[in-house]
């Protein structure tokens, strides 16, 4: 099915654009030629089972980046699946993934700096709801306990979501219980292959806006930017992440100007499609199932025509 939308707006003056005196809306956006995958036919790279994670994406970023580049930057790495792909493909040399919440942050430490020891904490960890919530109570020093920690309550809790709030999961992946998605063997195995990896993947615990800002004008650097979905007031993005509160019209700004090759994921609302079509980008929709048996589209926007 298509629903008939063209980007950009035309001929709207800027000035006026500037002023918010025009806003005009789109009409119609093509629905992507990639249809999002089942997440089950493509590589899983990352130990996190990351909400608002981005494997269905996969095949976009393939195309997107066909040609490979010298360095991705994820600013809102989360799961950093996009990354783990990018480099492991040969998609990208070296990939800069950043993150604020620090929780994730010592995930990524833990993995990229010590992955063997991290590896062999999830082997010989025995998952019970009492082991678990023993690991809840106290955040460890240690990056490798801290990141040991992250992944047990990721893969633990309802949703995979860390946000302040979140419980662990009752019944569990068909009735399975706590550890009905702790698979300890394909978690060693994942984290050996990012370990294979760790020269090329970088990871920063920071501010993604303004690390965007830093190297949107370096020679080489492609964006793959996933913010968490707060524009248009939506809630969904505040429930899942501590860190939610992003500009998201600076982020619009920023890429404009510095003329990056890019590619952003978010859903579809009025704010968002809006700042599409001021900024002159390109979007098209990705349909998918939202596991509730809803049917959702998320919006792939890049700066050239690239998938309608
Ligand atoms: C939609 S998720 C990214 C999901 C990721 N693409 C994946 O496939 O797993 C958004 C991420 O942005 C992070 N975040 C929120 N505000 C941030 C900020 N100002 N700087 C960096 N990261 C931020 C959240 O912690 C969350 O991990």
């Amino acid at each position: 099915m298509k629903r008939e939308i063209t980007l950009p707006v035309i001929d709207t003056p800027p000035e006026r654009i500037a002023q918010g005196l025009f806003q005009q809306r789109p009409a119609e956006i093509a629905v992507s030629s990639i249809p999002a995958v089942n997440v089950a036919s493509v590589p899983q790279r990352s130990p996190l089972r990351y909400p608002g994670g981005k494997t269905w994406l996969v095949p976009h970023i393939r195309h997107w980046l066909a040609e490979p580049c010298g360095v991705l930057v994820e600013p809102f790495a989360g799961g950093g699946i996009v990354s783990l792909t990018a480099v492991m493909e040969g998609l990208a040399e070296r990939a800069l993934m950043v993150d604020l919440d620090r929780d994730v942050a010592a995930l990524w430490r833990a993995a990229l700096m010590h992955g063997d020891e991290l590896a062999e904490r999830v082997l010989t960890f025995d998952v019970t709801r009492e082991s678990v919530t023993e690991l809840e109570q106290h955040c460890p020093a240690c990056v490798v306990e801290h990141g040991f920690r992250t992944l047990v309550l990721n893969r633990t809790r309802r949703g995979g979501v860390l946000a302040p709030g979140a419980s662990l999961t009752r019944s569990g992946e068909n009735g399975n219980g706590i550890a009905s998605r702790w698979y300890p063997e394909t978690l060693a195995k994942r984290l050996a292959a990012i370990s294979e990896h760790a020269d090329r993947l970088t990871f920063c615990e920071g501010d993604g806006a303004a690390v965007l800002e830093m190297t949107a004008e370096i020679e080489g650097v492609r964006m793959f930017v996933d913010a968490p979905y707060t524009a248009g007031g939506k809630r969904a993005g505040s429930r899942l992440y501590a860190h939610n509160a992003v500009d998201h019209r600076r982020i619009f700004e920023t890429l404009a100007a510095a003329g990056t090759d890019f590619l952003m994921t978010y859903d579809c609302c009025d704010e968002i499609t809006e700042l599409v079509a001021e900024h002159r980008f390109h979007a098209v929709t990705v349909e998918m199932s939202n596991g509730h048996n809803t049917r959702i589209s998320e919006l792939v926007i890049t700066r050239d025509r690239l998938f309608a």
